[in-house]
């Protein structure tokens, strides 16, 4: 299918589509979400990315409520925190995201992080279990009309889908340039997952948008750093979730379908390395 603007649909394992390019809330500030969500969807953003750590759900319900738009054209995520799993915990956590929001469903909802053996040792695989069984129980009672996990390797999948009875429709990893993370996309999606790239322009602090490579093909395509990184993204069959506060930013990084990176293009960025960003390992975070 071609993906003609940032609300073209993605078929997910369990026939629900999604957006093809999500709009990101981490680090805004409470007192601006309302603000910027309601700047993003005005824009046109039909796909919002949310999470209970990021303290500002209530002000993506409000952007949400004041816009207006029927539920059923938009799709939100949230993520349920790591201080939140477990399955009792998981279902009353969710309840909790749902009334910040407003809403009576998600359309997407995440395991935040996967419990990692440096924190949980041999209980970890457990944990992760048994939070995902609440995930199965919840998406069975349609308070959730898909599920996922995020920051989960090909090993997490591996171990989760032991298990599981419901496979994760969507893991949401950290991949931009400098940080492509090839091994662990790839092993995602050969087991039927799709990928969402966090941290799509590299985040707060990255070189990723200042690079000379970077900056070189966007100027042979009239296009910005950041449309260039979103694009290499789009083209990896990856879902983008750029975040901005910024009127002018937010439809720039919509403008990402008019232009296409060439194979040697995409080998260029593919090649870079050290642009910053988290560079996040699951196994080694102790959060
Ligand atoms: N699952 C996870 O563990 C996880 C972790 C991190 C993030 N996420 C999700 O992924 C989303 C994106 O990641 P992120 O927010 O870390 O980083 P990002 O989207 O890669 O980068 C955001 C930064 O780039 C700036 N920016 C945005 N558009 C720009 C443009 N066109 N030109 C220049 N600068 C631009 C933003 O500043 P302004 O806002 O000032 O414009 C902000 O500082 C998050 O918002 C969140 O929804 C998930």
């Amino acid at each position: 299918m071609t993906l003609e603007n940032v609300n073209s649909p993605i078929k997910l394992a369990n026939g629900t589509t999604i957006p093809c390019v999500g709009y990101g809330t981490f680090r805004t500030d409470p007192a601006v979400t309302k603000e910027a969500v309601m700047a993003a969807l005005q824009a046109g953003f039909r796909h919002i990315d949310t999470a209970r750590v990021y303290e500002n759900e209530a002000g993506v319900g409000e952007a949400i409520k004041a816009a207006g738009i029927p539920r059923d054209q938009l799709f939100v995520t949230s993520k349920l925190w790591n201080a939140d799993r477990g399955y009792e915990q998981t279902k009353a956590a969710l309840d909790a995201s749902l009334q910040r929001l407003g809403l009576d469903y998600l359309d997407l909802y995440l395991i935040h992080w996967p419990a990692n053996r440096k924190q949980f040792g041999d209980r970890a695989a457990e944990i992760n279990a048994e939070t995902w069984r609440a995930f199965e129980d919840l998406y069975k009672a349609g308070k959730l009309k898909a599920i996922g996990v995020s920051n989960f390797l090909p090993h997490h999948l591996d171990e989760l889908l032991k298990t599981a009875t419901i496979k994760p429709m969507v893991d949401q990893v950290e991949v931009h340039p400098g940080w492509p993370q090839r091994e662990a996309v790839k092993g995602i999606q050969d087991r039927g997952i799709l990928v969402e790239a966090w941290g799509p322009l590299g985040g707060q602090g990255a070189t990723v948008l200042t690079n000379p490579v970077m900056a070189a093909i966007a100027a042979a395509h009239q296009k910005t750093t950041a449309q260039v990184s979103l694009r290499w993204l789009i083209q990896q069959g990856l879902v983008p979730l750029p975040k901005s506060v910024h009127e002018a930013r937010i439809k720039e990084n919509m403008q990402v379908f008019d232009f296409t990176l060439s194979a040697e293009e995409m080998a260029k960025i593919d090649a870079l390395t050290d642009l910053g960003g988290q560079c996040a390992k699951p196994d080694e975070v102790d959060f």
